[in-house]
């Protein structure tokens, strides 16, 4: 039997038990079968997590790109890598080899280097869902950059604080984007961050979308014209196996974005194992993932995990909607998409236009679905299963986090069971615990509680840059010796796990992980605004939408609500991004607090979710009147 590749429910078992049981050999088997180094680890794991300090296969050498590239020239130089689908139906895909995805990556890394960038440096890229961006990602990874990938649909401001948060040496982007039926201009967007980036030293543009830019001299490129003098040969830079590999931000409680630090060799291997199981992929399967590589999905699950794999991986520029709802079932059936991944989202969106899009379609190559980003809802499984998966195609629902690198609940297709908004079993070298408030695990079946982990995984992050005492806080400070998922979940009678959501100020809308601090930060810059709360509350489309409470500290002059609600999402989408505006807006006299003067928001909460008769307990409150007028007034 191969540890690699898991294939019935009692195999399953026996491989979780041995990765609990003898972690470390367990985790060497899999990285000495499967993957090329230079020169192997001395020790496979340490780890304290009161530090806390993580590190897998110490005194390792390898490049990550030799095992999503170069090895695969031998016996697969002809097969297709990538996919590329782009925005426009009429446009022609590309079919990318290996061999040539190997050849422009080499060449990308050369003109890395040629603009001075060196092993450790970090390099921005906020690209669209094009070719080049796969590439750019592993030029930096083949030379020993560390790459910090912002999604294109940041603004300026939000950029920039990434931007510098890492000091970013060098940019990759773009002329435009191609949304649909949109374009998107975001060499402009660049042009408006760096005015605050004075240590970035060099931009690199891809011409897509042909509209006309401004270019720096001395400090802006077009790409096209420097790859055409790049040589196609660079050896990869030999990186230890806890050197970075990339920076990807999330959102925090507090408002500053968490660069969360990846490194190379526990990633890969946790990845590429992940990918091969959860997706039961066998070698000539095209799989799709809709995701945007500017997410952790992306990362992990376009790129790292099906190349490491040999795998052929389609990469689609466009939205759902365009040119109509059906697109998505239109590129299945035209590329023969065997493995299907996108987001509860997404699917709530397609069944709210009806089954006439979907139900035409045979969609015969579909052999597994997967979810991911947020709880599914049961409406929205079925709705899947029925009409996507036409009942023969397992369903997995997978959870994981910027945070944990790779997939860490799923079920394994046409291994474990399925059940509608269930993510079920904890992946294999996975030790999940549910915690009371006190710090107490809860033992055994049906319980509920707060997720944790308890002991560490090869594709875990490191640290948050430039603040490791941060990490320690946030993810290792709650609960001894255990890190912290911020989730709650509950399990079963048959030990299957459900993520029922956040429990910290995060909300996740449209799959887009938010913090309340920065969208509050956003809003309280408006000259006539005191304070305000923004907190959740259930929508059909998108899981959840944002509601904020608002107090003014005087009436602005000539006062019109109307445009003052859009002075307040024009700051947030210039601050933050338009996923982050508001659906509701209610201007109140007062906010609940405590009498340490926090935000009661799991009132706010209750009321914008409309369950006023679960407010618990108010009486504590340093102004339990303002309670009353928020609710009269509140918008349902
Ligand atoms: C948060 C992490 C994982 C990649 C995309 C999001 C929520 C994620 C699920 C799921 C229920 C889920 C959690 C998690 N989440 N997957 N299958 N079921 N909730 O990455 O932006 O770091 O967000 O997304 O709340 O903590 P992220």
């Amino acid at each position: 039997m191969s540890q690699y590749h898991i294939k019935n429910l009692q195999e399953y078992l026996q491989v979780y038990k041995k990765s609990i049981d003898e972690p470390e050999t367990f985790w060497a088997e899999i990285a000495e079968e499967q993957f090329i180094w230079h020169k192997k680890w001395n020790k496979v794991l340490s780890w304290d997590f009161t530090k806390p300090e993580v590190k897998w296969f110490e005194g390792a050498q390898l490049n990550i790109t030799e095992n999503c590239l170069d090895r695969h020239l031998i016996t697969r130089a002809n097969k297709t890598a990538i996919i590329f689908e782009p925005n426009h139906p009429n446009e022609k895909a590309q079919h990318i080899t290996y061999a040539a995805l190997y050849e422009q990556v080499c060449k990308m890394a050369n003109v890395l280097k040629a603009k001075g960038v060196q092993k450790g440096d970090r390099v921005c890229i906020y690209l669209p869902m094009i070719p080049e961006l796969t590439v750019a990602i592993l030029a930096c990874a083949r030379i020993g950059a560390v790459h910090s990938v912002v999604f294109a649909g940041f603004s300026a401001t939000a950029l920039a604080t990434r931007i510098n948060d890492c000091n970013c040496k060098m940019m990759i982007t773009s002329d435009g984007s191609f949304r649909g039926a949109k374009t998107l201009n975001l060499k402009q967007i660049v042009d408006d961050a760096l005015v605050n980036c004075k240590d970035l030293e060099t931009v690199l543009v891809v011409k897509r979308t042909g509209e006309e830019v401004q270019m720096e001299i001395e400090r802006d490129f077009w790409l096209e014209e420097l790859l055409n003098e790049a040589s196609p040969i660079c050896p990869a830079e030999i990186m230890a196996a806890e050197d970075p590999l990339f920076i990807l931000y999330t959102s925090g409680s507090t408002g500053k974005p968490k660069g969360m630090l990846h490194t190379t060799a526990g990633y890969m291997v946790y990845t590429a194992y992940t990918f091969k199981n959860v997706f039961q992929y066998e070698e000539n399967d095209v799989y799709w993932c809709t995701a945007d590589v500017g997410w952790i999905t992306g990362h992990s699950y376009i790129i790292y995990g099906p190349l490491c794999n040999g795998a052929t991986s389609v990469m689609f520029e466009g939205v759902p909607s365009f040119p109509d709802y059906s697109r998505f079932w239109q590129i299945v059936e035209k590329h023969n998409v065997n493995q299907f991944y996108t987001a509860p989202t997404a699917i709530r969106a397609l069944a709210k236009e009806g089954k006439n899009y979907v139900e035409v379609f045979k969609l015969k190559s579909l052999k597994v679905i997967g979810t991911v980003g947020e709880p599914i809802n049961e409406e929205a499984w079925k709705w899947y299963n029925e009409y996507v998966g036409k009942h023969k195609c397992p369903v997995v629902d997978t959870w994981f986090q910027t945070e944990t690198g790779g997939i860490m609940i799923t079920p394994i297709p046409y291994v474990t069971p399925t059940k509608p908004t269930f993510a079920t079993l904890p992946f294999i070298g996975v030790q999940l615990a549910l915690m009371d408030d006190e710090g107490k695990e809860f033992k055994g079946n049906q319980v509920a509680g707060r997720l944790t982990i308890k002991f560490p995984w090869p594709s875990m992050a490191r640290s948050i840059w430039g603040d490791h005492e941060r990490y320690k806080n946030t993810y290792f400070s709650t609960f001894k010796n255990q890190y912290f998922t911020g989730d709650g979940a509950l399990r079963d009678a048959t030990g299957f796990y459900r993520i029922t959501g956040r429990v910290d100020d995060i909300i996740i809308v449209s799959g887009h992980n938010l913090g309340t601090a920065p969208i509050e930060d956003a809003i309280n810059e408006h000259e006539y605004i005191a304070e305000s709360a923004v907190v959740g509350f259930p929508h059909e489309v998108k899981g959840n939408a944002l509601y904020g409470f608002i107090t003014l500290k005087e009436t602005p002059p000539n006062f019109n609500l109307e445009a003052l609600e859009k002075q307040i999402n024009t700051l947030i989408a210039t601050h933050i991004g338009p996923i982050a505006k508001l659906d509701k807006i209610q201007f109140t006299e007062g906010l609940p607090k405590t009498r340490s003067g926090k935000i009661m928001r799991r009132i706010l909460r209750k009321i914008a979710e409309n369950k006023i008769d679960e407010l618990g307990d108010i009486s504590t409150l340093l102004n339990p009147d303002c309670v009353d007028s928020i609710i009269e007034n509140r918008l349902v």
